[in-house]
Protein backbone atom coordinates (compact mmCIF):
# COMPACT_ATOMS: atom_id res chain seq x y z
CA UNK A 1 0.00 0.00 0.00
CA UNK A 2 1.48 3.80 -0.64
CA UNK A 3 0.21 6.66 0.69
CA UNK A 4 -2.36 9.26 -0.84
CA UNK A 5 -1.56 11.64 1.75
CA UNK A 6 1.39 12.39 4.22
CA UNK A 7 0.90 15.95 6.56
CA UNK A 8 3.92 16.98 8.05
CA UNK A 9 3.45 20.18 10.48
CA UNK A 10 0.09 21.48 9.50
CA UNK A 11 -1.10 24.59 11.50
CA UNK A 12 -3.87 26.47 10.74
CA UNK A 13 -3.85 29.97 12.83
CA UNK A 14 -6.50 31.92 12.88
CA UNK A 15 -5.29 35.85 13.37
CA UNK A 16 -8.21 37.85 14.90
CA UNK A 17 -9.17 41.03 16.94
CA UNK A 18 -8.78 39.22 20.20
CA UNK A 19 -5.84 37.64 19.50
CA UNK A 20 -4.54 34.20 17.56
CA UNK A 21 -6.61 30.76 17.74
CA UNK A 22 -4.13 28.24 17.00
CA UNK A 23 -7.43 25.55 15.39
CA UNK A 24 -4.78 23.32 14.04
CA UNK A 25 -1.08 23.01 16.02
CA UNK A 26 1.43 21.23 13.80
CA UNK A 27 -0.10 17.93 13.38
CA UNK A 28 1.30 15.58 11.47
CA UNK A 29 -0.67 12.20 9.87
CA UNK A 30 -0.76 10.19 6.77
CA UNK A 31 -3.24 8.19 5.12
CA UNK A 32 -3.02 4.99 3.11
CA UNK A 33 -4.97 4.93 -0.51
CA UNK A 34 -8.01 3.14 0.49
CA UNK A 35 -7.83 3.26 3.78
CA UNK A 36 -11.07 4.90 5.91
CA UNK A 37 -9.40 7.53 8.56
CA UNK A 38 -11.91 8.86 11.19
CA UNK A 39 -11.31 11.80 13.21
CA UNK A 40 -12.93 12.54 16.26
CA UNK A 41 -12.99 14.38 19.25
CA UNK A 42 -15.03 17.10 21.31
CA UNK A 43 -16.44 20.59 19.40
CA UNK A 44 -13.91 23.23 18.62
CA UNK A 45 -10.85 19.95 18.65
CA UNK A 46 -9.89 21.54 15.17
CA UNK A 47 -11.37 18.83 12.79
CA UNK A 48 -13.21 20.47 10.42
CA UNK A 49 -10.19 22.88 9.86
CA UNK A 50 -8.30 19.76 9.55
CA UNK A 51 -10.63 19.11 6.49
CA UNK A 52 -10.38 22.54 4.77
CA UNK A 53 -6.71 23.18 5.68
CA UNK A 54 -6.13 19.84 3.42
CA UNK A 55 -7.35 21.33 0.10
CA UNK A 56 -6.84 25.02 1.61
CA UNK A 57 -10.06 26.31 1.35
CA UNK A 58 -9.27 28.72 5.04
CA UNK A 59 -10.04 32.28 4.07
CA UNK A 60 -8.51 35.27 6.00
CA UNK A 61 -7.54 35.79 8.60
CA UNK A 62 -6.91 32.01 8.76
CA UNK A 63 -3.29 31.31 7.88
CA UNK A 64 -2.22 27.64 6.65
CA UNK A 65 1.30 26.32 7.15
CA UNK A 66 3.24 22.78 6.87
CA UNK A 67 6.33 21.25 5.79
CA UNK A 68 3.96 19.60 3.34
CA UNK A 69 0.74 18.33 2.25
CA UNK A 70 1.52 15.39 0.17
CA UNK A 71 -1.37 14.10 -2.07
CA UNK A 72 -0.62 11.65 -4.19
CA UNK A 73 3.37 12.51 -4.14
CA UNK A 74 2.47 16.24 -4.79
CA UNK A 75 2.70 19.19 -2.25
CA UNK A 76 -0.77 20.77 -1.85
CA UNK A 77 1.02 23.41 -0.27
CA UNK A 78 3.10 24.62 -3.55
CA UNK A 79 -0.19 24.36 -6.00
CA UNK A 80 -1.68 27.69 -7.49
CA UNK A 81 -5.30 28.45 -6.83
CA UNK A 82 -6.31 27.34 -9.98
CA UNK A 83 -4.46 23.83 -9.26
CA UNK A 84 -5.96 23.69 -6.34
CA UNK A 85 -9.09 24.31 -8.22
CA UNK A 86 -8.83 21.52 -10.47
CA UNK A 87 -7.81 19.10 -7.48
CA UNK A 88 -10.72 20.30 -5.51
CA UNK A 89 -14.09 18.37 -7.35
CA UNK A 90 -11.96 16.05 -9.01
CA UNK A 91 -9.25 14.43 -6.93
CA UNK A 92 -9.96 15.26 -3.62
CA UNK A 93 -13.92 16.08 -2.62
CA UNK A 94 -15.99 17.04 0.47
CA UNK A 95 -19.20 16.01 1.92
CA UNK A 96 -20.15 18.44 4.28
CA UNK A 97 -22.91 17.86 7.37
CA UNK A 98 -25.67 19.39 5.15
CA UNK A 99 -26.09 18.42 1.56
CA UNK A 100 -27.46 21.72 0.51
CA UNK A 101 -24.39 23.09 1.17
CA UNK A 102 -23.03 21.33 -1.73
CA UNK A 103 -25.81 21.57 -4.48
CA UNK A 104 -27.01 24.35 -6.39
CA UNK A 105 -30.76 24.58 -5.33
CA UNK A 106 -31.16 26.04 -8.80
CA UNK A 107 -29.36 23.73 -11.40
CA UNK A 108 -30.71 19.88 -11.86
CA UNK A 109 -29.33 17.06 -10.55
CA UNK A 110 -28.24 16.32 -13.88
CA UNK A 111 -26.37 19.27 -14.60
CA UNK A 112 -24.46 19.25 -11.02
CA UNK A 113 -23.52 15.57 -11.97
CA UNK A 114 -22.10 16.99 -15.40
CA UNK A 115 -20.63 19.56 -14.06
CA UNK A 116 -17.75 17.41 -12.49
CA UNK A 117 -17.57 14.80 -15.17
CA UNK A 118 -16.73 18.14 -17.39
CA UNK A 119 -13.70 18.57 -15.32
CA UNK A 120 -12.92 15.57 -15.33
CA UNK A 121 -13.11 14.40 -18.99
CA UNK A 122 -13.29 17.83 -21.05
CA UNK A 123 -14.60 15.73 -24.37
CA UNK A 124 -17.79 14.11 -22.72
CA UNK A 125 -21.08 15.00 -24.78
CA UNK A 126 -24.45 15.45 -23.00
CA UNK A 127 -25.83 12.34 -23.46
CA UNK A 128 -22.89 10.39 -22.15
CA UNK A 129 -22.90 12.77 -19.19
CA UNK A 130 -26.62 11.77 -18.69
CA UNK A 131 -25.65 7.75 -18.94
CA UNK A 132 -22.75 8.50 -16.46
CA UNK A 133 -24.76 10.70 -14.07
CA UNK A 134 -27.81 7.86 -13.78
CA UNK A 135 -25.53 5.25 -13.44
CA UNK A 136 -23.82 7.22 -10.45
CA UNK A 137 -27.40 8.12 -9.00
CA UNK A 138 -27.83 3.96 -9.14
CA UNK A 139 -24.78 3.30 -7.25
CA UNK A 140 -25.61 5.65 -4.64
CA UNK A 141 -28.90 3.90 -4.34
CA UNK A 142 -31.82 6.33 -5.60
CA UNK A 143 -34.41 4.62 -6.93
CA UNK A 144 -36.06 5.52 -10.40
CA UNK A 145 -32.46 7.52 -11.29
CA UNK A 146 -33.67 8.07 -14.97
CA UNK A 147 -36.56 10.17 -14.18
CA UNK A 148 -34.90 11.47 -10.57
CA UNK A 149 -32.11 13.05 -12.41
CA UNK A 150 -33.83 15.77 -14.12
CA UNK A 151 -34.96 16.75 -10.55
CA UNK A 152 -33.91 19.48 -8.95
CA UNK A 153 -31.95 19.26 -5.02
CA UNK A 154 -35.44 20.37 -2.88
CA UNK A 155 -37.55 17.24 -5.27
CA UNK A 156 -35.31 14.85 -2.83
CA UNK A 157 -35.40 13.78 0.88
CA UNK A 158 -32.56 14.97 2.84
CA UNK A 159 -30.84 11.51 2.98
CA UNK A 160 -31.42 11.13 -0.65
CA UNK A 161 -30.09 14.63 -0.70
CA UNK A 162 -26.71 13.20 0.65
CA UNK A 163 -26.79 9.86 -1.28
CA UNK A 164 -26.98 12.47 -4.47
CA UNK A 165 -24.01 14.72 -3.03
CA UNK A 166 -21.84 11.33 -2.85
CA UNK A 167 -22.81 10.93 -5.97
CA UNK A 168 -21.51 14.01 -7.33
CA UNK A 169 -18.13 13.36 -4.80
CA UNK A 170 -17.90 10.04 -6.88
CA UNK A 171 -18.31 11.46 -10.63
CA UNK A 172 -14.86 13.03 -10.58
CA UNK A 173 -13.61 9.82 -9.40
CA UNK A 174 -11.86 10.69 -6.39
CA UNK A 175 -8.54 9.56 -4.38
CA UNK A 176 -9.36 11.46 -1.21
CA UNK A 177 -12.72 12.56 0.09
CA UNK A 178 -13.23 14.29 2.95
CA UNK A 179 -16.43 14.33 4.54
CA UNK A 180 -17.14 16.38 7.53
CA UNK A 181 -20.37 15.17 9.61
CA UNK A 182 -21.88 13.54 7.12
CA UNK A 183 -25.29 12.08 8.81
CA UNK A 184 -25.24 13.94 11.49
CA UNK A 185 -28.22 15.67 9.60
CA UNK A 186 -29.91 12.79 8.69
CA UNK A 187 -31.94 10.49 11.34
CA UNK A 188 -30.80 7.73 12.75
CA UNK A 189 -31.59 4.38 10.60
CA UNK A 190 -30.54 6.94 7.48
CA UNK A 191 -27.34 7.56 9.06
CA UNK A 192 -26.49 3.68 9.22
CA UNK A 193 -27.48 2.87 5.31
CA UNK A 194 -25.69 6.37 3.96
CA UNK A 195 -22.49 5.47 6.55
CA UNK A 196 -22.63 1.71 4.97
CA UNK A 197 -23.27 3.03 1.47
CA UNK A 198 -20.16 5.49 2.12
CA UNK A 199 -17.77 2.36 3.23
CA UNK A 200 -18.33 0.46 0.58
CA UNK A 201 -18.14 2.72 -2.62
CA UNK A 202 -14.75 3.79 -1.26
CA UNK A 203 -13.54 0.19 -0.55
CA UNK A 204 -15.17 -0.90 -3.93
CA UNK A 205 -12.99 2.53 -5.84
CA UNK A 206 -10.44 1.91 -3.72
CA UNK A 207 -10.20 5.23 -2.32
CA UNK A 208 -9.51 7.23 0.79
CA UNK A 209 -12.07 8.43 3.07
CA UNK A 210 -11.29 10.73 6.10
CA UNK A 211 -14.25 10.78 8.41
CA UNK A 212 -14.73 13.75 10.85
CA UNK A 213 -17.16 13.10 13.00
CA UNK A 214 -17.81 13.34 17.08
CA UNK A 215 -19.57 10.21 17.07
CA UNK A 216 -17.01 7.27 18.19
CA UNK A 217 -20.01 4.34 17.78
CA UNK A 218 -19.80 5.58 13.67
CA UNK A 219 -16.02 5.28 14.09
CA UNK A 220 -15.70 1.77 15.47
CA UNK A 221 -18.12 0.58 12.98
CA UNK A 222 -16.40 1.40 9.43
CA UNK A 223 -12.92 3.06 9.72
CA UNK A 224 -9.45 1.57 10.21
CA UNK A 225 -7.61 3.86 11.87
CA UNK A 226 -8.34 7.09 14.04
CA UNK A 227 -6.79 10.23 14.74
CA UNK A 228 -8.49 11.59 18.06
CA UNK A 229 -7.93 15.76 18.35
CA UNK A 230 -8.14 18.06 21.17
CA UNK A 231 -7.29 21.84 20.62
CA UNK A 232 -5.50 21.43 17.59
CA UNK A 233 -3.58 18.29 18.25
CA UNK A 234 -3.80 14.76 17.56
CA UNK A 235 -3.43 13.33 20.63
CA UNK A 236 -4.02 9.61 19.63
CA UNK A 237 -3.45 8.10 16.63
CA UNK A 238 -3.93 3.86 16.10
CA UNK A 239 -6.18 1.76 14.53
CA UNK A 240 -9.50 1.48 15.36
CA UNK A 241 -9.81 -1.86 17.06
CA UNK A 242 -6.81 -0.87 19.18
CA UNK A 243 -7.96 2.68 20.05
CA UNK A 244 -11.41 1.07 21.16
CA UNK A 245 -9.63 -1.84 22.94
CA UNK A 246 -6.86 -0.16 24.50
CA UNK A 247 -7.18 3.35 24.52
CA UNK A 248 -3.61 4.91 25.82
CA UNK A 249 -4.85 8.93 26.03
CA UNK A 250 -6.95 9.80 28.89
CA UNK A 251 -8.77 12.03 27.09
CA UNK A 252 -9.77 9.27 24.29
CA UNK A 253 -10.32 6.73 27.32
CA UNK A 254 -13.02 9.51 28.67
CA UNK A 255 -14.49 9.66 24.77
CA UNK A 256 -15.16 6.39 24.99
CA UNK A 257 -16.31 6.24 28.46
CA UNK A 258 -19.59 8.67 27.29
CA UNK A 259 -20.36 6.38 24.75
CA UNK A 260 -23.50 2.89 25.29
CA UNK A 261 -22.03 -0.02 24.45
CA UNK A 262 -18.24 0.54 23.65
CA UNK A 263 -17.21 -2.32 25.52
CA UNK A 264 -14.79 0.62 27.56
CA UNK A 265 -17.48 0.38 30.27
CA UNK A 266 -18.64 -2.25 31.55
CA UNK A 267 -22.89 -2.98 31.79
CA UNK A 268 -23.06 -2.44 35.96
CA UNK A 269 -20.90 1.13 35.76
CA UNK A 270 -22.46 4.24 34.67
CA UNK A 271 -21.11 6.02 31.47
CA UNK A 272 -18.97 8.73 32.21
CA UNK A 273 -19.16 12.20 30.96
CA UNK A 274 -15.00 13.99 30.15
CA UNK A 275 -15.52 16.40 33.48
CA UNK A 276 -15.03 20.52 32.67
CA UNK A 277 -14.88 21.91 29.81
CA UNK A 278 -12.51 22.49 26.58
CA UNK A 279 -10.67 25.39 27.61
CA UNK A 280 -10.61 28.59 26.05
CA UNK A 281 -8.67 28.84 22.81
CA UNK A 282 -7.62 32.30 23.19
CA UNK A 283 -5.70 30.94 26.63
CA UNK A 284 -4.97 27.71 26.59
CA UNK A 285 -3.21 25.78 29.37
CA UNK A 286 0.79 25.92 28.38
CA UNK A 287 1.32 22.16 28.71
CA UNK A 288 -0.58 19.58 27.93
CA UNK A 289 -4.00 21.10 26.64
CA UNK A 290 -5.97 18.36 28.57
CA UNK A 291 -4.55 18.59 32.05
CA UNK A 292 -6.47 20.82 33.39
CA UNK A 293 -9.93 17.96 32.92
CA UNK A 294 -7.46 15.25 33.19
CA UNK A 295 -7.63 12.83 36.47
CA UNK A 296 -4.41 11.28 35.73
CA UNK A 297 -2.85 14.61 35.70
CA UNK A 298 0.76 14.91 36.73
CA UNK A 299 3.33 18.55 37.54
CA UNK A 300 4.86 17.99 34.07
CA UNK A 301 1.66 17.28 32.32
CA UNK A 302 1.20 21.56 33.11
CA UNK A 303 4.57 22.65 33.03
CA UNK A 304 5.68 20.74 29.66
CA UNK A 305 3.80 19.92 26.49
CA UNK A 306 4.20 16.42 25.91
CA UNK A 307 5.42 14.79 22.17
CA UNK A 308 4.18 12.37 20.32
CA UNK A 309 5.77 9.04 21.00
CA UNK A 310 5.10 6.28 18.44
CA UNK A 311 4.11 3.49 21.12
CA UNK A 312 4.40 0.68 18.29
CA UNK A 313 3.84 0.70 14.37
CA UNK A 314 0.97 2.85 13.36
CA UNK A 315 0.42 3.67 16.96
CA UNK A 316 0.75 7.36 18.23
CA UNK A 317 0.17 9.35 21.28
CA UNK A 318 1.00 12.21 23.25
CA UNK A 319 1.05 11.91 26.81
CA UNK A 320 3.01 11.93 29.45
CA UNK A 321 1.65 9.14 30.90
CA UNK A 322 2.62 6.99 28.11
CA UNK A 323 5.92 7.56 28.36
CA UNK A 324 7.60 4.59 26.57
CA UNK A 325 9.52 3.11 30.09
CA UNK A 326 5.69 2.34 31.10
CA UNK A 327 4.89 0.73 27.47
CA UNK A 328 8.01 -1.63 28.32
CA UNK A 329 7.10 -2.07 31.15
N1 LIG B 1 -12.82 31.56 10.74
C1 LIG B 1 -12.44 31.34 11.99
N2 LIG B 1 -12.02 32.36 12.78
C2 LIG B 1 -11.61 32.15 14.05
N3 LIG B 1 -11.62 30.95 14.66
C3 LIG B 1 -12.04 29.91 13.95
C4 LIG B 1 -12.48 30.03 12.58
N4 LIG B 1 -12.84 28.80 12.14
C5 LIG B 1 -12.65 27.95 13.17
N5 LIG B 1 -12.17 28.60 14.25
C6 LIG B 1 -11.85 28.03 15.56
O1 LIG B 1 -11.02 26.91 15.37
C7 LIG B 1 -11.30 25.91 16.35
C8 LIG B 1 -11.52 24.60 15.66
O2 LIG B 1 -12.71 24.65 14.89
P1 LIG B 1 -13.29 23.43 14.06
O3 LIG B 1 -14.45 23.96 13.31
O4 LIG B 1 -12.22 22.79 13.30
O5 LIG B 1 -13.77 22.46 15.21
P2 LIG B 1 -14.44 21.02 15.06
O6 LIG B 1 -13.54 20.06 15.75
O7 LIG B 1 -14.77 20.78 13.65
O8 LIG B 1 -15.75 21.19 15.94
P3 LIG B 1 -17.27 20.67 15.68
O9 LIG B 1 -17.31 19.28 16.23
O10 LIG B 1 -18.09 21.60 16.48
O11 LIG B 1 -17.56 20.75 14.22
C9 LIG B 1 -12.50 26.41 17.13
O12 LIG B 1 -12.06 26.94 18.35
C10 LIG B 1 -13.08 27.47 16.25
O13 LIG B 1 -13.73 28.45 17.01
MG1 LIG C 1 -16.54 20.62 12.59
Amino acid sequence: MSKILEVENLATYFHTFKGVVKSVDRISFSMEEGEVLGVVGESGGGKSVTGFSIIRLIDPPGEITADYVLFDGENLMEKSEKEMNQIRGDKITMIFQDPMTSLNPVYTIERQIAEVLKLHQPGITKAQCRARGIELLKEVGIPNAEERIKCYPHQFSGGMRQRVVIAIALAGSPKLIIADEPTTALDVTIQAQVLQLMKRLVSEKGCALMLITHDLAVVSEITDRVNVMYCGHIVESAPTRELIEKPLHPYTRGLLASIPGSGAVREDERLEVIPGMVPNMFDLPKGCKFAPRCAACMEVCREREPETITVSPGRQVACHLCGKGEEDA
